[in-house]
């Protein structure tokens, strides 16, 4: 198996190069900086190759040459790559996350019309196209709504013209949809600060300390290397036809995911001193989370890190759950190469808010009790 990675820059590409036995081909493109992401590749020991190319240039910018060397080896192309920007323009959202996307179907369809054999394509999407929604949220195409933001619509436009495209060419699909990432679960260590984050971040600026939230709301988040590790396998799997009539999952916690309330009394019970203040979550309804995490899009004044927030507010703040039957049954078929995500709430908080275990060894032996997590 091989598998060819477009995006092995960003925050999955990072955990695909650290994770997993599989040999990996990534493509980046030729403005992106490559000596650091070169050495960390050197120091994992894993066969990884890079190509220059651009998701926005039909077959991915590569050339005849390139494509013929590709298709002797390549057994599932995973698009990794596209614009995370909350705030990019319509036109960069719109290239990256469906015109590049789709260009992705073409250069499966074309590795396979050269090598005679199926490639197929697993395309990396986001649980949040779900908008607005609450309640069991299906691993199934999700109809057209007003409510998404300007990054979900067009991610959401993606996952169409992609699975439209795939339909129409014959080439095997995946989508994988994915809930906000975090950090490397052993190291911490991130690309950068997602919607999560940002409420750590922002913590002590938040209003009043309030911070509207349905009375159920969940948060599911999965750490980069786990993502990283179902990916590797699904696509194995997929190149496989392990699981030929599985075509979206939801790489989750599904309701497992940890209440937004339970989230924020781990992360005081694992580290009270890390908080100036706290914050009080106040019970709101869906309409009122969503429209408050719309304003900034809507009326535009606001700094950009704050509109980020209140983005991000729809992410924490609503009662919703990302069903993961299909990618419990999909990962079934594969022995165990890959456990679902199954992420603790103490993990949770502690990636969340940076609460690392080191901070505890300031703890005396003999006041250790008090320690709820002990490391
Ligand atoms: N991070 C999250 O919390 C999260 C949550 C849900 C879903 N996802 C989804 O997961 C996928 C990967 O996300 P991520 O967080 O790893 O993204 P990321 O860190 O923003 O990385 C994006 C990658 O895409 C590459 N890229 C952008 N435009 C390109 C182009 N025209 N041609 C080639 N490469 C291009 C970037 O390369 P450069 O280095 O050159 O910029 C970078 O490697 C996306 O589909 C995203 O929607 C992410």
């Amino acid at each position: 198996m091989t598998i060819f990675v477009a995006g092995l820059s960003g925050q999955i590409g990072h955990a695909v190069v650290d994770h997993g036995a599989t040999k990996v081909i990534g493509l980046v493109r030729r403005s992106t900086g490559t000596t650091r992401l070169r050495r960390r590749i050197e120091s994992r020991s894993r066969e990884i190759e890079l190509v220059y190319g651009d998701i926005t240039v039909p077959h991915w910018g590569l050339e005849r040459g390139a494509l013929e060397k590709l298709a002797a080896e390549v057994t599932c192309v995973v698009n990794c790559a596209g614009s995370t920007d909350w705030q990019g323009s319509a036109e960069s959202l719109h290239v990256s996350n469906v015109v590049g996307a789709v260009y992705g179907v073409g250069f499966a369809a074309r590795l396979a019309e050269i090598s005679g054999r199926s490639v197929p394509y697993l395309h990396t999407s986001t649980t949040y196209v779900a908008g607005s929604a609450i309640g069991v949220v299906p691993e199934t195409r999700l109809g057209a709504g007003a409510d998404r933001t300007r990054y979900e619509h067009f991610k959401w436009m993606g996952e169409q013209a992609v699975l439209r495209q795939a339909a129409d060419v014959g080439v095997p699909v995946l989508l994988a949809r994915m809930p906000a990432l975090l950090g490397d679960s052993h190291t911490g260590e991130t690309l950068y600060k997602n919607s999560l984050y940002q409420l750590s971040e922002r913590w002590n600026d938040i209003p009043l300390g309030l911070l509207p939230a349905m009375k159920n709301a969940r948060v599911d988040c999965v750490p980069r290397d786990t993502a990283a590790q179902v990916l590797i396998a699904l696509a194995n799997g997929l190149a496989a036809r392990s699981f030929p009539d599985i075509k979206i999952v939801h790489i989750t916690n599904g309701v497992n995911a940890p209440t937004l309330r339970a989230l924020l009394e781990a992360a005081r019970m694992v580290d009270q001193h890390a908080f100036d203040k706290w914050v009080r979550v106040v019970p709101a309804g869906r309409d009122h989370v969503v429209n408050a995490s719309a304003l900034g899009e809507r009326f535009g004044r606001l700094p950009a890190k704050w509109q980020n927030t209140l983005i991000g507010l729809r992410y924490i703040g609503l009662d919703r759950s990302f069903d993961r039957a299909n990618l419990l049954s999909a990962l079934d078929s594969l022995d165990k190469s890959a456990a679902a995500p199954a992420i603790s709430i103490e993990a949770a908080a502690r990636l969340t808010f940076g609460l690392h275990p080191a901070r505890e060894s300031v703890v005396s032996q003999k006041h250790r009790s008090l320690v709820r997590f002990g490391a």
